[in-house]
């Protein structure tokens, strides 16, 4: 099998593909991908191409309808970095409340004065900040990171509100009990003092950090955004700095247009970048895209039905198709024999079967609306 990166991959997750896979940046007609933040929306895909593992939990580098077109399994590792994430943005609630990068700056031109620690002592009433405790935190979006920030900030002694219509089951075991679940996202922005975004970039969200949302807001609201670039309004988030409506925006995408702004608090897209977290994304997403290209079984994909059949030897097929009642019937008929898992997600299915009969693919792939078959 051929593994084709488009970008450095910690070496303990390409540890998880089988010895004899050839893995290199420089190839053609690969059977899988590794990515991380390269943007794929231009690749043209080799028609070998079977999976694509985003080290990662975004997926918006990744052109997903295309991949469901062509029977191109994209996978993601959602929580996999859900501690870096969590850990920055408790860092970042402190620095859009307490002065500390401006203190920071400012402390820079004290370098060789005599004088400097009474100029400190004169100066520190321009960088006085308040204190997050007793604040209330509306955190949008309740997965990993979210759930994982809204369970730190309770502990920190905020209030903290929590909106999220897709909350999973899982998700929502984990959050602390003292976080208070709300259904209405303009409960979030009228009554928190601190607004942490933890979604997905999707037309439903993107630019949820704006416009009529942003007019409900607190005065002095602070924002934080280690989510996505497009989940703000840029032009809406300088107007609120502007008026004072917005106290303070941390940003983990800086954008040309908020870079530098006063109030504007930037870091480059760092949400993840710690060595456990990129170990982390690295293991699970070669280890995931492995396990599809051996045996078919599919585990957290963001585009296809996450389907997992035992191997135990045999003749092995995965098929994708368009889910219709005539597809599954002639497929069901020529699949019969031996064991079988299937999922849907959308308008498509995904069987695998397993038997000790060889399976006829010819005859699979004749049947209208199969998308892709692959043997095992
Ligand atoms: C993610 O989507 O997982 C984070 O934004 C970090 C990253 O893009 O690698």
């Amino acid at each position: 099998m051929k593994i084709k990166l488009y970008n450095k991959i910690a070496k303990c997750g390409l540890d998880q593909f089988p010895a004899g896979y050839e893995i290199a940046e420089d190839l053609a007609e690969e059977d899988g991908i590794v990515v991380r933040s390269a943007d794929l929306h231009e690749v043209e895909f080799p028609a070998a191409l079977r999976g694509i593992a985003r080290a990662g939990a975004g997926v918006n580098n990744i052109p997903l309808d295309v991949c469901t077109q062509k029977g191109i399994v994209a996978f993601n590792t959602p929580g996999a970095n859900a501690q870096a994430v969590v850990e920055l943005c408790i860092a970042a609630l402190l620095l859009t409340s307490r002065k500390v990068s401006d203190g920071i700056e400012w402390s820079r031109t004290l370098a060789g004065r005599e004088d400097a620690l009474k100029v400190v002592e004169k100066e520190k009433s321009r960088f006085v900040g308040p204190e997050i405790y007793g604040k209330t935190l509306g955190v949008i979006g309740l997965g990993a990171i979210g759930g994982g920030v809204a369970n730190a900030a309770s502990a920190l002694g905020m209030r903290v509100l929590g909106y999220d219509p897709y909350v999973s089951v899982n998700a929502a075991w984990m959050l602390n009990p003292a976080v208070k679940k709300v259904d209405d996202l303009d409960e979030i922005f009228r009554e928190s003092d601190y607004i942490t975004v933890h979604v997905p970039s999707l037309p439903s969200t993107k630019g949820i950090l704006g416009g009529a949302n942003l007019a409900k807001a607190k005065e002095g609201v602070r924002l934080l955004n280690l989510a996505r670039a497009d989940l703000a309004v840029d032009a809406d988030i300088l107007a609120g700095l502007e008026s004072g409506k917005i106290a303070a925006y941390y940003t983990d995408f800086p954008t040309g247009a908020l870079a530098g702004k006063p109030g504007v608090i930037a870091t480059p897209h760092l949400g993840a970048s710690t060595p456990e977290a990129e170990d982390n994304c690295a293991v699970m997403a070669c280890r995931q895209l492995a396990e599809y290209l051996e045996c078919g079984n599919i585990v957290n994909s963001v585009n296809m039905p996450c389907v997992r059949l035992a191997v135990n030897g045999g003749a092995r097929v995965g098929v994708f198709y368009e889910n219709n009642e005539e597809t599954d019937g002639a497929l069901a008929a020529l699949l019969a024999g031996g064991n079988l898992a299937k999922g849907t997600r959308g308008g498509v299915s995904y069987v695998i079967a397993e038997r000790t009969a060889p399976f006829d693919l010819d005859k699979i792939n004749a049947v209208g609306g199969v998308i892709r078959t692959i043997s095992y």
